[in-house]
């Protein structure tokens, strides 16, 4: 269960959005919702089926730092694909412009976006996930709708949230680090590890303080204990 609080009610006052606001938290049910995309109307919960994905947004169509992501993202799909991940991204414009500014960021980055893009020109998506600054959601009345921010969130084959990244609209994301988490997350899903600062798939992992040292020899073959609570082990790509 996802646990509800109150929406603003000058939010309400300008958008449809229901009168509670999931409380989203890591390990909770990632919340479902119905929207149009460019490749058709999704319901996300049946769109996610039992695959780990990413929900990411964009403010807006047709501006310079998400066209730059946006195709990134796009040329890495083949990395998502390998690790069972789904890609969706949101941006807050409707389809007829999502269709001519994808054409756009294929021809500038030379790619091909085929994950659907979900098109929330009311800020329903956003308003659940939280995707908008504190600044924008006070300030409704004298300067319309909220942007949408760089949210990104990994969610699993549980539709359980996993991790968020929330990056200001000035920020651009990095792709590198999506993918890492990703690597991080499995890895621990799969190995029972946990992962160091700036682990890539592949280096030495970290022995959880929940299993003995007997064990995690038994269990993954060598162990480097550099001390009795910070021990080494490496569990392969
Ligand atoms: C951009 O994607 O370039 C952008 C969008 C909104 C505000 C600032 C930058």
């Amino acid at each position: 269960m996802t646990a509800q609080r109150s929406a603003a009610p000058v939010f309400r006052r300008f958008i449809q959005v229901p009168a509670e606001q999931p409380r989203l938290r890591l390990g909770s049910i990632a919340p479902n919702f119905q929207a149009k995309t460019n490749q058709g109307d999704i319901d996300f919960h049946q769109w996610l089926g039992d695959s780990w994905a990413i929900l990411f947004s964009h403010p807006a169509d047709f501006t310079p730092v998400c066209t730059t992501e946006l195709g990134a993202f796009a040329k890495l799909k083949p990395e998502f694909d390998k690790r069972g991940v789904k890609m969706i991204g949101l941006s807050a414009d409707d389809l007829g412009s999502h269709n001519e500014w994808i054409a756009d960021i294929n021809e500038v980055c030379s790619t091909n976006v085929t994950f659907p893009i979900i098109a929330d020109k009311d800020r329903k998506v956003a308003f659940t996930y939280d995707m908008v600054t504190e600044d924008d959601m006070q300030n409704i009345e004298k300067k319309g709708l909220p942007f949408t921010i760089r949210s990104v969130f990994v969610i699993d084959p549980a539709k359980k949230i996993r991790l968020m990244m929330i990056y200001p609209a000035s920020t651009g994301r990095n792709t590198a680090e999506v993918l890492r988490v990703i690597d991080s997350l499995q890895t621990g899903d799969k190995k029972g590890v946990v992962t160091p600062i700036n682990w890539n798939a592949g280096e030495d992992v970290i022995v959880p303080p929940s299993v003995s040292t007997e064990d995690a020899k038994k269990k993954f073959g060598e162990v480097k204990e550099v001390k009795p609570y910070l021990r080494y082990t490496n569990v392969g790509k």
